[in-house]
C-alpha cells in the first residue's frame, strides 16, 4: 500500500502509547463501575480492539452500525440504525468509541439516541478529532489526537472501503483519488 500513501500523520507507536494513556485514564474514571464500551462500526473496530486490551477492568463490549444520509462525503446528521445494541443500557455507564469525529453530526445524533434509553452516563472516546467537531455541541471526554482538516485513512478509517487495515494513520497520494 506504500505507493498509495502521501504522509504518515500518526505512527503505530504513537497510537499504542496514546491508547495506554487513555486506557489508564478510563480505568481510573470508571473504577468500581460496570462499563459498557460501544464501538461504532466499521471504523471503530481497531480502536475498540486495542483500547479494550489497554483497559485493566472487565468491560462489556457491544456494537452499533449507523448510516448517515447525505450527499457524497458530507454527513447530514440524519441517521439510520443499521445494527442496534444487543444490550439494554438502562442504568448503565456507556462509553461510545469512535475512530474519527469530523462534523460530529452522526455522533451527536447517536448520543441523543442512547441518552433517550435511560443510561446512567454516556461519554465519548475518539481516536481522532478534526477541527469541525468544535462547532457542534458535543462533549468529547477522551481524544487520542487532534488532527487538521484533511482526509485520512488507516487504523479503521477507509477510503472507498480500503486502507482500514493500515496500522497507522496517514493521507493518501492524489493519484489514488483520481483512479
Ligand atoms: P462526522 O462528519 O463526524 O459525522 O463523521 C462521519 C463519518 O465520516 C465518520 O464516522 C467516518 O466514517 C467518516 N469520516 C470522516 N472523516 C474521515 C476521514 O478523514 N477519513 C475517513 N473517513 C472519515
Ligand atoms: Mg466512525
Amino acid at each position: 500500500m506504500g505507493q498509495d500513501l502521501e504522509k504518515v500523520l500518526v505512527t503505530e507507536d504513537e497510537i499504542k502509547t496514546r491508547l495506554a494513556e487513555m486506557g489508564a485514564q478510563i480505568d481510573a474514571d470508571y473504577a468500581g463501575r460496570d462499563l459498557l464500551i460501544v464501538g461504532v462500526l466499521k471504523g471503530a473496530v481497531m480502536v475498540m480492539a486495542d483500547l479494550a486490551r489497554a483497559l485493566h477492568s472487565p468491560v462489556s463490549m457491544d456494537w452499533m452500525a449507523v448510516s448517515s444520509y447525505g450527499a457524497g462525503t458530507t454527513s447530514s446528521g440524519v441517521v439510520r440504525i443499521l445494527k442496534d445494541l444487543e444490550t439494554d443500557i438502562q442504568g448503565r455507564d456507556v462509553l461510545v468509541v469512535e475512530d474519527v469525529i469530523d462534523s460530529g453530526l452522526t455522533l451527536s445524533w447517536l448520543v441523543g439516541n442512547l441518552k433517550s434509553r435511560g443510561p446512567r452516563s454516556v461519554e465519548i472516546c475518539t481516536m481522532i478529532r478534526k477541527p469541525l467537531a468544535f462547532e457542534v455541541d458535543l462533549e468529547v471526554r477522551y481524544v487520542g489526537f487532534d488532527l487538521p482538516n484533511e482526509f485520512i485513512v488507516g487504523y479503521g478509517l477507509d477510503y472507498a472501503e480500503k486502507y482500514r487495515n493500515l496500522p497507522f494513520i496517514g493521507t493518501l497520494a492524489p493519484h489514488v483519488y483520481e483512479k
